[in-house]
């Protein structure tokens, strides 16, 4: 016999006994998440033209890393480095745990929130978890060694900002320091990353004496971080956008970068 209890739930979308603003959070992940999207679409689309300042010494994090430049491919005019490499990001956070949990949330309303009546049709549908179309999350710990793979080409390109004229001169310009903050931010939020976590003892039956025990350590640091992984996941997030505008305001004249070493 089942042991579950049902609480007693309102009827009705949005109905609930909580007393809290319960809205306030899913309002504003749905709003971060849309504006983020929107603006990528708009960027890589529509003003790809100021990616990049200083004969490439910065480029913005968008459309970082510059394969094209990188690798001087033979590209058509209309395609950029984001077309070619923004899947990767897209991928890794569009099956990160936590984005399952606001993308449920948020834009399925399934569930709308704790204690809070969900849409009729959602209690029809139910929850299937990873089946049908959601089976592709289980790709995230691939996507991981991918997002590994960008997160040390950007720190390439933050070491890449500190050659001024032709590679001539060591230096840093706030420009250095706007890719370093984001490259800092991707850095925890990958290194906060559940999948990440597996790789260090995931997969190991004990943690005593040795490699094992070492692993276990990693596992318990990496464990502590993963607790502020929503944390990472949105500072990380706003620091492209941040960045991106950082360069678009430098490469239009608007905003100068200014060398401090
Ligand atoms: Fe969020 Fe891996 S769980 S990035």
């Amino acid at each position: 016999m089942s042991d579950a209890v049902k609480l007693p739930l309102k009827k009705g979308f949005g109905k609930t006994d909580r007393i809290d603003k319960w809205w306030t959070k899913p309002f504003w992940m749905g709003f971060g998440l849309t504006l983020a999207l929107v603006y990528t679409a708009l960027r890589v689309v529509v003003w790809d033209g100021a990616i990049h300042y200083d004969e490439h010494r910065v480029t913005s994090p968008i459309f970082s890393p510059d394969v094209i430049h990188l690798f001087d491919l033979k590209t058509p005019n209309w395609m950029n480095s984001a077309l070619l490499i923004l899947w990767i990001p897209f991928g890794f956070r569009g099956t990160c745990y936590y984005m399952r949990k606001v993308y449920h949330r948020v834009f399925f309303q399934n569930p709308t929130a704790c204690v809070v009546a969900k849409p009729e049709v959602n209690y029809r549908i139910g929850y299937k978890g990873e089946t049908g179309l959601f089976v592709l999350n289980n790709i995230h710990r691939y996507m991981l060694y991918l997002a590994i793979i960008i997160l040390s080409m950007k720190v390439y390109d933050v070491y890449h900002t500190m050659w001024f004229n032709d590679g001539t001169e060591f230096g840093i310009s706030i420009g250095t320091l706007v890719l370093a903050t984001e490259s800092i931010l991707l850095f925890m939020y990958v290194a906060s990353c559940h999948a990440f976590r597996h790789l260090f003892g995931g997969g190991m039956n004990q943690w005593r004496g040795g490699i094992s025990g070492i692993m276990g350590k990693l596992y318990i640091k990496i464990s502590n971080l993963n607790i502020e992984h929503a944390f990472w996941f949105w500072t990380s997030l706003v620091m492209v956008f941040l960045g991106d505008l950082f360069v678009l305001a430098v490469a239009e004249g608007i905003l100068t970068d200014i060398r401090i070493m």
